[in-house]
Protein backbone atom coordinates (compact mmCIF):
# COMPACT_ATOMS: atom_id res chain seq x y z
CA UNK A 1 0.00 0.00 0.00
CA UNK A 2 1.28 3.29 -0.76
CA UNK A 3 -0.04 6.62 1.07
CA UNK A 4 0.02 8.47 -2.13
CA UNK A 5 -2.40 6.14 -3.87
CA UNK A 6 -4.87 6.46 -0.79
CA UNK A 7 -4.36 10.90 -0.71
CA UNK A 8 -5.28 10.22 -4.61
CA UNK A 9 -8.64 8.05 -3.72
CA UNK A 10 -9.70 10.12 -1.13
CA UNK A 11 -9.32 13.39 -3.26
CA UNK A 12 -11.35 11.85 -6.06
CA UNK A 13 -13.85 11.01 -3.40
CA UNK A 14 -13.61 7.24 -3.56
CA UNK A 15 -14.25 5.30 -0.07
CA UNK A 16 -11.11 4.13 1.95
CA UNK A 17 -11.37 0.53 2.88
CA UNK A 18 -11.01 -0.86 6.67
CA UNK A 19 -7.55 -1.84 5.66
CA UNK A 20 -6.36 1.34 4.33
CA UNK A 21 -7.47 3.55 7.10
CA UNK A 22 -5.37 1.21 9.66
CA UNK A 23 -2.79 1.57 7.24
CA UNK A 24 -2.69 5.27 7.18
CA UNK A 25 -3.44 5.88 10.74
CA UNK A 26 -0.88 3.14 12.09
CA UNK A 27 1.85 4.36 9.61
CA UNK A 28 0.99 8.07 11.33
CA UNK A 29 1.49 6.74 14.73
CA UNK A 30 4.82 5.25 14.33
CA UNK A 31 5.95 7.63 12.13
CA UNK A 32 6.42 5.83 8.65
CA UNK A 33 3.89 8.21 7.33
CA UNK A 34 4.99 12.05 7.66
CA UNK A 35 2.89 15.02 8.80
CA UNK A 36 3.10 16.56 5.45
CA UNK A 37 1.40 13.22 3.78
CA UNK A 38 -0.99 13.06 6.34
CA UNK A 39 -2.43 16.89 6.24
CA UNK A 40 -3.02 16.19 2.56
CA UNK A 41 -5.05 13.77 3.62
CA UNK A 42 -6.64 15.71 6.00
CA UNK A 43 -7.62 18.25 3.24
CA UNK A 44 -9.09 15.65 0.95
CA UNK A 45 -11.49 14.66 3.85
CA UNK A 46 -12.36 18.03 4.61
CA UNK A 47 -13.32 18.61 1.32
CA UNK A 48 -14.87 14.94 0.52
CA UNK A 49 -16.21 14.05 3.29
CA UNK A 50 -16.15 10.39 5.16
CA UNK A 51 -18.73 7.79 4.77
CA UNK A 52 -20.61 6.46 7.55
CA UNK A 53 -18.00 3.36 7.54
CA UNK A 54 -15.14 5.17 7.00
CA UNK A 55 -15.64 7.10 9.95
CA UNK A 56 -16.50 4.32 12.03
CA UNK A 57 -13.04 2.65 10.59
CA UNK A 58 -11.20 5.56 11.10
CA UNK A 59 -12.11 5.59 15.22
CA UNK A 60 -11.35 2.57 15.70
CA UNK A 61 -8.16 2.69 13.95
CA UNK A 62 -7.45 5.55 16.48
CA UNK A 63 -9.01 4.06 19.10
CA UNK A 64 -6.64 0.57 18.83
CA UNK A 65 -3.57 3.19 18.11
CA UNK A 66 -2.75 3.41 22.02
CA UNK A 67 -4.04 1.59 25.32
CA UNK A 68 -7.53 0.92 26.07
CA UNK A 69 -9.04 1.06 29.61
CA UNK A 70 -9.97 -2.70 30.72
CA UNK A 71 -13.07 -1.76 32.86
CA UNK A 72 -14.72 -5.73 32.36
CA UNK A 73 -14.17 -6.17 36.27
CA UNK A 74 -16.68 -3.05 37.20
CA UNK A 75 -20.12 -4.45 37.24
CA UNK A 76 -23.16 -3.43 35.28
CA UNK A 77 -23.13 -1.27 32.13
CA UNK A 78 -20.48 1.98 32.14
CA UNK A 79 -21.96 4.53 30.74
CA UNK A 80 -19.54 7.92 29.91
CA UNK A 81 -21.27 11.73 29.36
CA UNK A 82 -19.20 14.01 27.17
CA UNK A 83 -19.80 17.58 26.73
CA UNK A 84 -18.65 19.11 23.70
CA UNK A 85 -17.55 21.82 25.65
CA UNK A 86 -18.40 25.36 27.57
CA UNK A 87 -18.52 27.83 29.74
CA UNK A 88 -19.45 27.14 33.59
CA UNK A 89 -20.44 23.67 32.67
CA UNK A 90 -21.02 21.82 36.07
CA UNK A 91 -22.42 19.02 34.99
CA UNK A 92 -20.02 16.29 35.41
CA UNK A 93 -19.52 17.28 39.10
CA UNK A 94 -23.68 16.91 39.50
CA UNK A 95 -24.11 13.79 37.01
CA UNK A 96 -21.65 11.37 38.93
CA UNK A 97 -23.16 11.47 42.25
CA UNK A 98 -26.46 11.50 40.60
CA UNK A 99 -26.69 8.35 38.63
CA UNK A 100 -24.22 6.63 40.82
CA UNK A 101 -26.90 6.63 43.35
CA UNK A 102 -29.27 4.78 41.55
CA UNK A 103 -26.23 2.21 41.03
CA UNK A 104 -25.38 3.40 37.53
CA UNK A 105 -21.42 2.58 37.63
CA UNK A 106 -19.32 5.83 37.08
CA UNK A 107 -15.43 5.26 36.33
CA UNK A 108 -14.82 8.50 35.11
CA UNK A 109 -11.56 8.96 33.39
CA UNK A 110 -10.62 13.03 33.51
CA UNK A 111 -8.20 15.39 32.77
CA UNK A 112 -7.07 19.43 32.94
CA UNK A 113 -6.99 21.04 30.15
CA UNK A 114 -7.12 24.79 28.85
CA UNK A 115 -10.13 26.98 29.13
CA UNK A 116 -12.05 29.35 31.30
CA UNK A 117 -12.54 27.07 34.04
CA UNK A 118 -9.96 24.17 35.10
CA UNK A 119 -11.18 20.83 33.84
CA UNK A 120 -13.37 18.18 36.29
CA UNK A 121 -10.35 17.35 38.43
CA UNK A 122 -9.09 20.85 38.89
CA UNK A 123 -12.58 22.02 40.40
CA UNK A 124 -12.25 18.76 42.81
CA UNK A 125 -8.83 20.06 44.22
CA UNK A 126 -11.01 22.53 46.17
CA UNK A 127 -11.58 19.92 48.31
CA UNK A 128 -8.71 19.36 50.40
CA UNK A 129 -6.82 16.18 50.35
CA UNK A 130 -8.66 14.80 47.09
CA UNK A 131 -6.78 13.33 44.85
CA UNK A 132 -7.02 10.83 41.50
CA UNK A 133 -3.27 9.55 41.42
CA UNK A 134 -4.68 6.11 42.17
CA UNK A 135 -4.12 2.83 41.08
CA UNK A 136 -6.25 1.00 38.33
CA UNK A 137 -7.15 -1.88 40.71
CA UNK A 138 -8.09 0.83 43.29
CA UNK A 139 -10.15 2.68 41.00
CA UNK A 140 -11.96 -0.67 40.00
CA UNK A 141 -12.39 -1.37 43.69
CA UNK A 142 -14.02 2.24 44.44
CA UNK A 143 -16.60 2.16 41.81
CA UNK A 144 -17.47 -1.49 42.32
CA UNK A 145 -17.69 -0.43 46.10
CA UNK A 146 -19.13 3.24 45.88
CA UNK A 147 -20.58 3.22 42.15
CA UNK A 148 -18.15 6.19 41.23
CA UNK A 149 -14.69 6.85 41.05
CA UNK A 150 -12.41 9.58 39.13
CA UNK A 151 -9.06 9.06 37.91
CA UNK A 152 -6.38 10.52 36.44
CA UNK A 153 -5.97 10.68 32.74
CA UNK A 154 -3.66 7.69 31.10
CA UNK A 155 -0.84 9.16 29.16
CA UNK A 156 -1.27 6.67 26.43
CA UNK A 157 -4.89 6.87 24.89
CA UNK A 158 -5.44 7.38 21.60
CA UNK A 159 -2.08 8.84 20.46
CA UNK A 160 -3.21 8.91 16.96
CA UNK A 161 -5.31 11.18 17.89
CA UNK A 162 -3.41 13.62 19.74
CA UNK A 163 -0.91 13.65 16.50
CA UNK A 164 -3.94 14.41 14.43
CA UNK A 165 -5.41 16.78 16.44
CA UNK A 166 -2.43 18.86 16.38
CA UNK A 167 -1.46 18.68 12.74
CA UNK A 168 -5.20 19.52 12.24
CA UNK A 169 -4.52 22.41 14.80
CA UNK A 170 -1.97 24.03 12.37
CA UNK A 171 -3.36 22.72 8.54
CA UNK A 172 -7.41 24.36 8.88
CA UNK A 173 -8.65 20.92 9.29
CA UNK A 174 -9.74 21.43 12.81
CA UNK A 175 -13.36 21.80 11.61
CA UNK A 176 -14.57 18.43 9.69
CA UNK A 177 -17.21 17.08 11.05
CA UNK A 178 -15.59 13.31 10.53
CA UNK A 179 -12.41 14.22 11.86
CA UNK A 180 -13.86 15.87 14.98
CA UNK A 181 -16.65 12.66 15.40
CA UNK A 182 -14.07 10.33 15.17
CA UNK A 183 -11.81 12.33 17.62
CA UNK A 184 -14.09 13.20 20.09
CA UNK A 185 -15.75 9.33 19.52
CA UNK A 186 -12.07 7.57 19.77
CA UNK A 187 -11.17 8.78 23.73
CA UNK A 188 -14.70 7.46 24.58
CA UNK A 189 -13.86 4.30 23.39
CA UNK A 190 -10.61 4.25 24.51
CA UNK A 191 -11.69 4.65 28.50
CA UNK A 192 -14.25 2.18 28.31
CA UNK A 193 -17.60 3.36 28.03
CA UNK A 194 -20.17 0.12 26.86
CA UNK A 195 -22.44 3.16 26.32
CA UNK A 196 -22.25 7.12 25.76
CA UNK A 197 -24.35 10.23 26.50
CA UNK A 198 -23.15 13.09 24.47
CA UNK A 199 -23.87 16.90 25.43
CA UNK A 200 -23.11 18.79 22.10
CA UNK A 201 -23.42 21.95 22.87
CA UNK A 202 -24.91 24.91 20.40
CA UNK A 203 -24.43 28.42 20.55
CA UNK A 204 -21.76 31.16 21.36
CA UNK A 205 -20.37 29.85 24.02
CA UNK A 206 -19.75 26.21 22.48
CA UNK A 207 -17.17 24.97 19.26
CA UNK A 208 -20.41 24.80 17.30
CA UNK A 209 -22.05 28.10 17.04
CA UNK A 210 -25.52 27.05 15.07
CA UNK A 211 -28.21 24.31 16.03
CA UNK A 212 -27.54 23.22 12.39
CA UNK A 213 -23.78 22.49 12.56
CA UNK A 214 -24.28 20.89 16.15
CA UNK A 215 -27.14 18.84 14.64
CA UNK A 216 -24.32 17.04 12.04
CA UNK A 217 -21.93 16.83 14.60
CA UNK A 218 -24.51 14.92 17.05
CA UNK A 219 -25.44 12.97 14.37
CA UNK A 220 -22.05 11.75 13.20
CA UNK A 221 -21.14 10.68 16.85
CA UNK A 222 -24.19 8.89 17.57
CA UNK A 223 -23.82 7.11 14.16
CA UNK A 224 -19.99 6.28 14.78
CA UNK A 225 -21.19 4.97 18.28
CA UNK A 226 -23.53 2.95 17.38
CA UNK A 227 -21.75 1.22 14.70
CA UNK A 228 -18.88 0.18 16.69
CA UNK A 229 -21.41 -1.41 19.24
CA UNK A 230 -21.48 1.32 22.00
CA UNK A 231 -24.87 2.85 22.63
CA UNK A 232 -24.68 6.35 22.32
CA UNK A 233 -26.98 9.41 21.83
CA UNK A 234 -26.81 13.02 22.13
CA UNK A 235 -28.83 16.29 23.71
CA UNK A 236 -28.05 19.36 21.97
CA UNK A 237 -27.83 21.92 24.86
CA UNK A 238 -27.69 25.86 24.75
CA UNK A 239 -24.32 27.74 25.09
CA UNK A 240 -25.75 31.17 24.12
CA UNK A 241 -25.39 31.82 27.94
CA UNK A 242 -23.49 30.12 30.41
CA UNK A 243 -24.74 27.22 32.02
CA UNK A 244 -25.79 27.81 35.60
CA UNK A 245 -24.96 30.81 37.75
CA UNK A 246 -21.17 30.10 38.82
CA UNK A 247 -18.33 30.27 37.15
CA UNK A 248 -15.04 29.19 38.76
CA UNK A 249 -13.46 25.79 40.72
CA UNK A 250 -14.60 26.26 44.07
CA UNK A 251 -17.95 28.29 42.90
CA UNK A 252 -18.81 25.07 40.76
CA UNK A 253 -17.99 22.93 43.40
CA UNK A 254 -20.31 24.93 45.90
CA UNK A 255 -23.12 25.22 42.68
CA UNK A 256 -22.77 21.21 42.48
CA UNK A 257 -23.77 20.64 46.02
CA UNK A 258 -26.84 23.34 45.75
CA UNK A 259 -28.04 21.63 42.87
CA UNK A 260 -27.47 17.77 44.96
CA UNK A 261 -29.71 19.52 46.92
CA UNK A 262 -32.27 20.69 44.96
CA UNK A 263 -30.94 23.69 45.04
CA UNK A 264 -29.57 24.83 42.05
CA UNK A 265 -29.76 26.72 39.41
CA UNK A 266 -32.72 26.11 37.14
CA UNK A 267 -30.77 25.24 33.21
CA UNK A 268 -27.89 23.30 35.37
CA UNK A 269 -30.64 21.16 37.43
CA UNK A 270 -33.00 20.53 34.01
CA UNK A 271 -29.78 19.70 32.13
CA UNK A 272 -28.67 17.34 34.47
CA UNK A 273 -31.92 15.40 35.23
CA UNK A 274 -32.03 15.29 30.87
CA UNK A 275 -28.49 13.74 30.80
CA UNK A 276 -28.78 11.49 33.75
CA UNK A 277 -32.00 9.88 32.08
CA UNK A 278 -30.58 8.93 29.34
CA UNK A 279 -27.53 7.46 31.88
CA UNK A 280 -29.54 5.48 34.08
CA UNK A 281 -31.80 4.43 31.05
CA UNK A 282 -29.05 2.99 28.61
CA UNK A 283 -27.27 1.02 32.28
CA UNK A 284 -30.65 -0.07 32.08
CA UNK A 285 -31.96 0.83 35.57
CA UNK A 286 -34.66 1.83 34.50
CA UNK A 287 -37.23 0.53 31.70
CA UNK A 288 -38.47 4.28 30.59
CA UNK A 289 -37.40 7.63 30.52
CA UNK A 290 -39.86 8.99 32.68
CA UNK A 291 -39.17 6.39 35.35
CA UNK A 292 -35.37 7.19 35.24
CA UNK A 293 -36.04 10.57 35.39
CA UNK A 294 -38.63 10.08 38.56
CA UNK A 295 -35.50 8.02 40.21
CA UNK A 296 -33.51 10.75 39.94
CA UNK A 297 -35.62 13.06 41.46
CA UNK A 298 -36.02 10.58 44.19
CA UNK A 299 -32.60 10.68 44.94
CA UNK A 300 -32.09 14.35 45.26
CA UNK A 301 -34.79 14.72 47.73
CA UNK A 302 -34.24 12.08 50.35
CA UNK A 303 -30.29 13.59 50.15
CA UNK A 304 -28.97 10.01 48.98
CA UNK A 305 -27.12 11.79 46.08
CA UNK A 306 -25.40 14.66 48.46
CA UNK A 307 -24.50 11.56 50.79
CA UNK A 308 -23.15 9.79 47.33
CA UNK A 309 -21.08 12.92 46.46
CA UNK A 310 -19.84 12.78 50.46
CA UNK A 311 -18.49 9.31 50.27
CA UNK A 312 -17.26 9.86 46.73
CA UNK A 313 -14.87 12.71 47.75
CA UNK A 314 -14.09 10.94 51.68
CA UNK A 315 -12.86 7.67 49.15
CA UNK A 316 -10.42 9.54 47.24
CA UNK A 317 -8.72 11.17 50.50
CA UNK A 318 -11.12 14.62 50.01
CA UNK A 319 -12.65 16.69 53.60
CA UNK A 320 -16.16 15.74 52.70
CA UNK A 321 -17.31 18.15 55.14
CA UNK A 322 -17.13 20.67 52.97
CA UNK A 323 -20.36 19.79 51.36
CA UNK A 324 -22.05 20.97 54.66
CA UNK A 325 -19.40 23.76 55.29
CA UNK A 326 -18.21 25.06 51.59
CA UNK A 327 -16.62 27.94 53.30
CA UNK A 328 -13.98 25.49 53.90
CA UNK A 329 -12.67 25.10 50.50
CA UNK A 330 -10.43 28.31 48.70
CA UNK A 331 -12.00 31.74 49.45
CA UNK A 332 -11.35 34.33 47.21
CA UNK A 333 -9.77 37.99 49.71
CA UNK A 334 -12.68 40.22 47.59
CA UNK A 335 -15.88 40.52 46.25
CA UNK A 336 -17.45 43.11 43.85
CA UNK A 337 -20.91 43.36 41.96
CA UNK A 338 -20.91 44.47 38.87
CA UNK A 339 -24.10 47.18 39.18
CA UNK A 340 -26.43 47.83 36.50
CA UNK A 341 -25.65 50.76 34.44
CA UNK A 342 -29.93 51.19 33.83
CA UNK A 343 -33.34 49.60 34.10
CA UNK A 344 -34.34 46.49 31.75
CA UNK A 345 -33.94 43.17 30.91
CA UNK A 346 -30.55 41.05 30.23
CA UNK A 347 -30.84 40.13 26.81
CA UNK A 348 -27.39 38.60 26.00
CA UNK A 349 -24.45 36.95 28.47
CA UNK A 350 -21.56 36.03 25.46
CA UNK A 351 -20.50 32.91 27.01
CA UNK A 352 -16.82 32.54 25.44
CA UNK A 353 -16.15 36.38 26.43
CA UNK A 354 -18.14 36.00 30.06
CA UNK A 355 -15.43 32.70 30.66
CA UNK A 356 -12.66 34.85 29.58
CA UNK A 357 -13.34 36.92 32.20
CA UNK A 358 -13.10 34.12 34.80
CA UNK A 359 -9.54 33.20 33.19
CA UNK A 360 -8.89 36.87 33.70
CA UNK A 361 -9.36 35.93 37.30
CA UNK A 362 -7.10 33.32 37.54
CA UNK A 363 -10.04 30.42 37.22
CA UNK A 364 -8.46 28.70 34.04
CA UNK A 365 -5.78 28.25 32.01
CA UNK A 366 -4.81 30.59 29.32
CA UNK A 367 -1.62 28.46 28.76
CA UNK A 368 -0.36 24.94 30.15
CA UNK A 369 1.85 26.47 32.73
CA UNK A 370 -0.91 28.51 34.32
CA UNK A 371 -1.39 27.89 37.65
CA UNK A 372 -5.29 28.16 38.59
CA UNK A 373 -6.41 30.04 41.39
CA UNK A 374 -9.34 27.35 42.91
CA UNK A 375 -11.05 30.08 45.04
CA UNK A 376 -12.33 32.74 42.48
CA UNK A 377 -14.30 33.42 39.59
CA UNK A 378 -17.95 34.88 38.43
CA UNK A 379 -21.61 34.20 39.76
CA UNK A 380 -24.13 35.29 37.81
CA UNK A 381 -27.27 37.33 39.73
CA UNK A 382 -29.23 37.37 36.51
CA UNK A 383 -29.56 35.19 33.53
CA UNK A 384 -31.10 36.15 29.67
CA UNK A 385 -34.73 36.88 30.32
CA UNK A 386 -34.50 38.03 33.66
CA UNK A 387 -35.15 41.74 34.69
CA UNK A 388 -32.77 44.31 36.46
CA UNK A 389 -33.12 47.62 37.96
CA UNK A 390 -30.21 50.23 37.84
CA UNK A 391 -27.53 49.74 40.45
CA UNK A 392 -28.70 45.96 40.89
CA UNK A 393 -25.81 43.29 40.66
CA UNK A 394 -25.23 41.65 37.63
CA UNK A 395 -22.71 39.62 38.52
CA UNK A 396 -20.33 39.23 41.67
CA UNK A 397 -16.87 38.93 40.98
CA UNK A 398 -14.54 36.72 43.40
CA UNK A 399 -11.14 37.97 42.91
CA UNK A 400 -7.55 37.65 44.66
CA UNK A 401 -7.05 40.86 42.86
CA UNK A 402 -7.86 44.14 44.20
CA UNK A 403 -8.10 46.21 40.84
CA UNK A 404 -10.61 43.94 38.48
CA UNK A 405 -10.86 47.28 36.02
CA UNK A 406 -10.77 44.87 33.27
CA UNK A 407 -12.80 42.17 34.20
CA UNK A 408 -15.70 44.98 34.45
CA UNK A 409 -14.96 46.31 31.22
CA UNK A 410 -15.14 43.07 29.99
CA UNK A 411 -18.23 42.09 31.20
CA UNK A 412 -20.18 45.38 31.24
CA UNK A 413 -19.32 44.32 27.28
CA UNK A 414 -20.47 41.04 26.89
CA UNK A 415 -23.60 41.37 29.48
CA UNK A 416 -26.17 43.59 27.42
CA UNK A 417 -29.54 44.60 28.95
CA UNK A 418 -32.04 46.07 26.89
CA UNK A 419 -35.10 47.70 27.39
CA UNK A 420 -37.25 45.33 25.59
CA UNK A 421 -38.33 41.99 27.41
CA UNK A 422 -36.57 39.04 26.46
CA UNK A 423 -37.29 35.57 26.45
CA UNK A 424 -34.83 33.21 28.23
CA UNK A 425 -33.42 30.71 25.35
CA UNK A 426 -34.32 27.04 25.28
CA UNK A 427 -32.44 24.96 26.95
CA UNK A 428 -32.39 21.46 25.55
CA UNK A 429 -33.09 21.62 21.67
CA UNK A 430 -32.78 18.32 20.55
CA UNK A 431 -32.16 14.95 21.71
CA UNK A 432 -30.83 12.49 18.89
CA UNK A 433 -30.88 8.69 19.02
N1 LIG B 1 -12.47 18.17 20.45
C1 LIG B 1 -11.78 17.04 20.20
O1 LIG B 1 -11.49 16.26 21.11
N2 LIG B 1 -11.43 16.76 18.95
C2 LIG B 1 -11.71 17.57 17.91
O2 LIG B 1 -11.35 17.26 16.78
C3 LIG B 1 -12.41 18.75 18.18
C4 LIG B 1 -12.79 19.02 19.47
CA1 LIG C 1 -21.99 26.79 36.38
Amino acid sequence: MRMVDLIEKKRDGQELTTEEIKFIINGYTDGSIPDYQVSALTMAIFFQGMTEKERADLTMAMVESGDQIDLSQIEGIKVDKHSTGGVGDTTTLVLGPLVAALGVPVAKMSGRGLGHTGGTIDKLEAVKGFHVEIENEEFIELVNKNKIAVIGQSGNLTPADKKLYALRDVTATVNSIPLIAGSIMSKKIAAGADAIVLDVKTGAGAFMKTIDDSRELAKAMVSIGNNVGRRTMAVISDMSQPLGFAIGNALEVKEAIDTLKGEGPEDLTELCLTLGSHMVYLAEKASSLAEARTMLENVIKDGSALEKFKVFLSSQGGDASIVDDPSKMPQAQFTFELEAKEDGYVSEIVADEVGTAAMILGAGRATKESVIDLAVGLVLRRKIGDQVKKGESLVTIYSNFEDVKEVKEKLYENIIVSSEKVEAPILIHEEIT
